[in-house]
């Protein structure tokens, strides 16, 4: 097993920090993860035994590709469509991008040749936007080529806001050229209203989530009140009929409030489910993932895997300190069977 060391990026994220809800401050616990993903001995130990012993199967479908293909053929067998993406973020070198560049498209011919019903998410960072933009744009364009060409989607992920105007510049390129790109937007930032309406003429498939990055007050809304009703206004907008232009909603939250929102608005307009699908994360909050799928909506599960997933897993947990709950139980219970019976 590759042992990883992860510290978790402070100063980027929502999870750094900020309360998730205006009634409970959950700040000192979620602090106190974060402190501890600074510690190597902490973050090592959670690496090695993350895989070892299952808990971080609960969000990370594995470290290689096949254990990826095999769980996204598990959930396509329950009835979930997946996206795949492989976790790692900013690379430092165009030997990196290109190396990443090459798994995506590895990725789509494991895809294709599983005959799964799924696209694939890709973080432009990881395919070097930090270190040149021209080449960070021919990956993805060499990557929007293969997957037209095998019939599936790419879904690009929004990063912190240093890089939007960058990645809506590439996710139009793509979409212009092949028709089969996605791209995340972020109900936090106020500029997502003027992204959406510029963006309506190439048909594209908008994923809309509520923003995991940390941002200035200037660029974003601070409150989850305030982020909550951007969310069911630009909402309103992908799934109203338009005179011109039209969206595919993919409607990413976990939020049961907004989900009760959208399904509403979907009967409302009476959006057919070619035109939206509800995503969630893999391993969180599996009984809405239920309850949408039961009700017959569309679902997609985004299904991150990678040698590099102690970063994202620590996020998840910061995210919602109880997590860590189901953390300590699967240590506790490794310890009590640990083969020389020493609690580690
Ligand atoms: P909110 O944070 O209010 O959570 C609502 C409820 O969900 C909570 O009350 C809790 O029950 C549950 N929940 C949330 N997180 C949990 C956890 N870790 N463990 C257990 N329960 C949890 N962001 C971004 O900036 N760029 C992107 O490209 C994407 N892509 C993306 C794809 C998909 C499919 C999803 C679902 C999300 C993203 N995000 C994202 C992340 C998004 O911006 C946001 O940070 C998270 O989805 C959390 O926000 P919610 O909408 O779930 O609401």
């Amino acid at each position: 097993m590759t042992l990883v060391s992860c510290p978790v990026r402070k100063a980027r994220s929502l999870e750094d920090g900020r309360p998730q809800s205006e009634e409970i401050d959950t700040t000192p616990l979620r602090n106190l993860i974060l402190w501890l993903s600074t510690k190597k001995s902490v973050t090592d130990a959670i690496a090695r035994r993350g895989m070892k012993y299952g808990f971080a199967r609960r969000f990370v479908a594995g470290e290689t590709l096949d254990e990826a293909i095999s769980v996204a053929a598990e959930l396509g067998r329950a009835g979930r469509r997946v996206t795949l993406n492989q976790l790692g973020e900013n690379v430092t070198t165009a030997e990196e991008s290109r190396l990443s560049c090459d798994t995506y498209l590895e990725m789509l011919r494991a895809l294709d040749r599983a005959a799964l019903d799924a696209t694939i998410s890709v973080k432009l960072t990881h395919l070097g936007l930090d270190l040149d933009f021209q080449h960070c744009r021919s990956l993805t364009l060499e990557i929007a080529a293969q997957a037209a060409a095998l019939g599936h989607t790419l879904e690009i992920d929004m990063e912190g806001s240093a890089y939007t105007d960058r990645t809506i510049e590439i996710f139009e390129a793509a979409q212009h050229q092949y028709h089969n790109a996605g791209l995340a937007l972020q109900a936090s930032l106020r500029r997502s209203e003027r992204d959406l309406e510029r963006l309506a003429i190439l048909d594209p498939k908008i994923r809309l989530v509520k923003g995991a990055y940390r941002e200035p007050p200037a660029l974003a809304f601070q409150k989850k009140s305030e982020v909550d009703a951007n969310y069911r206004k630009l909402l309103d907008l992908l799934l109203r009929p338009r005179p011109s232009g039209r969206f595919t909603a993919a409607i990413a939250t976990h939020d049961p409030t907004l989900l009760d929102f959208a399904r509403h608005a979907i009967q409302q307009y009476a959006v057919p489910p070619s035109r939206y699908e509800f995503q969630m994360l893999y391993g969180i909050r599996r009984d809405l993932q239920e309850q949408v799928h039961a009700a017959g909506h569309p679902l997609r599960v985004y299904t991150p895997f990678g040698s590099a997933w102690c970063p994202y897993f620590m996020r998840r947990l910061a995210e919602r300190p109880a997590n860590i709950w189901f953390l300590i139980r699967s240590l506790s219970a490794e310890g009590k069977h640990s083969p020389s019976g020493q609690a580690k």
